[in-house]
């Protein structure tokens, strides 16, 4: 568990070695990566719903029980709710709709 936010950390820094493509593009349009979104998932994301979305930390809801649409998802991540910070700040739209899609793996 405390090694997670660790090795997301590691995975995003060596995935950008040999690419000329720098790592986080101003627009919102490049591709990211399921590697890169599970990256960012776990470095963002795990400490308060856990790598698969149950941990429930914070008062968090269960992910795998989520269901809202990708909109939905990408508001919410894009501007928090409650204890959940928002990332507009942090993330671009591509990243965060990225992750957003990464989390529906978690429906059971
Ligand atoms: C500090 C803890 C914390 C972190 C970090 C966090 N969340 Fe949350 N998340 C919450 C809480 C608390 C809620 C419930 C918000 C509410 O409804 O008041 C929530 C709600 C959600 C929901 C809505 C689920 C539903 O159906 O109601 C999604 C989706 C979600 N988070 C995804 C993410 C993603 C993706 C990240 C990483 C970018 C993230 N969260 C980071 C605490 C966190």
């Amino acid at each position: 568990m405390l090694m997670m936010p660790l090795a997301g950390l590691l995975l995003l820094a060596s995935s950008g070695c040999g690419e000329s493509a720098p790592q986080a593009a101003p627009s919102g349009d490049q591709q990211v990566s399921e590697a890169q979104a599970r990256a960012l998932y776990i470095r963002k994301c795990s400490l308060c719903h856990g790598d698969d979305g149950k941990l429930m930390a914070s008062k968090s809801p269960d992910l795998s029980l989520s269901d809202l649409t990708l909109e939905e998802r990408m508001a919410l991540i894009t501007y928090g709710k409650g204890t959940m910070p928002g990332q507009k700040d942090v993330l671009n739209k591509a990243e965060i709709r990225a992750v957003a899609q990464y989390i529906e793996r978690f429906r059971d």
